[in-house]
């Protein structure tokens, strides 16, 4: 059993409560030993929220990493490279959160430091392990769409549409670097990766467009004023490399149902709803699209022990012991987010 540290506790979304999750989820491998925020405080929330026992509480990040063979940082954008580095320059694994960095150039920096580390370095970007991911992935798997020609996903959180919520850290350049556009963004490009890369190879162009539109907020204390200085809406749209148009909605202000997934190909299309009701629909003998859609549903061997999360920290622990390879690692991370901020400085211009 490895012990781990879970660096930033949560205050807005509050992630470190889904990693703990995933932990718990893995109890032959992993346990809580320390946590650290820079806000005693949020520690203490969440060990009182989680019930869990007062003394993991650390005062200091040396403290916590005295303590542990891994970490798990779940901070806010802009610190993560630091803390990062701190861990591979100890040589402790670390799973980061998304996006690896608030800025590319922070990102990529990082990511060769852990490669050439060879400390392992490994994203928290669960989507793929969901269960809709998983019977999405065996449909593409059975070739029966064929050419791809087309994909749609919305995506978002509905939490921030309430502007009466107090500035976070998100909604600042500084603290986050790019918003919604990132923050939604790298699952999409993460998911469209994992569905579609084999069959209809990687992006070959792609380009941006971004808006934001609640523009003030109350100010908290640590902010110099209320106003939110990155996108709140955000679309990433292009080609993949056989020439299929893909397009990537995302918001932290609307509300969910729009939230879908749509597929396309020659012979059959994919259609998710924003319950995760995932169709498919093929032609007839004619060559028509059928009337009829076939339903696909979850089964036991879509899902993992501790969901999408307990994946993860599986995953993380295996490649800790067994040198198994991995794609979520650093590097994956940093070229998501290159793709994203190339996009957005470029908009209206193809890579
Ligand atoms: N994978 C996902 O689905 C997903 C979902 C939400 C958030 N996230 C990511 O998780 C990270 C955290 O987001 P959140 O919404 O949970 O944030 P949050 O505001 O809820 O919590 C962040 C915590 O980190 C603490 N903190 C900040 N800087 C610190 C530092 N240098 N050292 C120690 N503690 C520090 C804060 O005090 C706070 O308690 C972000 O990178 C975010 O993008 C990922």
């Amino acid at each position: 059993m490895k012990k781990i540290g879970v660096v930033g506790t949560g205050k807005t979304v509050g992630i470190a409560d889904d990693h703990l999750n995933g932990i718990q989820a893995n109890k032959k491998e992993w346990i809580l030993e320390a946590i650290y925020d820079l806000n005693i405080e949020n520690a203490q929330e969440f060990v009182e929220r989680n019930e869990l026992n007062q003394n993991i509480i650390c005062s200091t990040l040396d403290d916590l990493f005295s303590k542990v063979d891994a970490i798990a940082i779940c901070t806010n954008n802009s610190s993560h490279r630091e803390i990062a580095e701190y861990a591979i320059n100890r040589s402790i694994p670390v799973i980061c959160e998304k996006p690896l960095s608030d800025t590319y150039k922070e990102a990529e920096m990082l990511a060769l430091k852990a490669n050439e580390s060879n400390i392992p370095n490994y994203m928290g970007m669960q989507y793929r392990y969901h269960g809709y991911a998983q019977v999405i992935k065996e449909i593409l798997n059975s070739k029966k769409l064929g050419e791809i020609t087309f994909y749609r996903h919305n995506l978002g959180g509905s939490r921030l549409g309430n502007s009466n919520i107090e500035l976070e850290w998100r909604m600042k350049k500084e603290t986050s670097g790019l918003g919604s556009i990132a923050d939604f963004g790298i699952h999409q490009l993460d998911l469209i990766d994992f569905f579609l890369n084999d069959i209809a190879g990687d992006i070959s162009e792609i380009t941006a467009q971004t808006g934001t539109y609640i523009k003030n907020r109350t100010s908290p204390a640590w902010a110099d004023d209320g106003k939110v200085t990155n996108d709140d809406v955000g679309i990433l749209y292009g080609k993949l490399e056989n020439g299929a148009l893909f397009n990537l909605c995302n918001s932290r202000i609307f509300p969910s149902d729009g939230h879908c997934l749509e597929i396309i190909g020659l012979k059959a299309a994919i259609y998710m709803d924003n319950n995760h009701n995932i169709f498919i629909r093929e032609k007839d003998k004619d060559g028509n699209w059928n009337n009829y859609r076939e339903q696909k549903r979850e089964e036991d061997k879509h899902s993992f022990l501790g969901g999408a999360r307990g994946k993860q920290y599986k995953e993380f622990y295996d490649i800790i012991n067994n040198d198994v390879s991995y794609e979520l690692n650093f590097k994956y991370g940093a070229e998501k987010l290159g793709l994203i901020e190339k996009a957005v400085k470029n908009f209206n211009h193809c890579i």
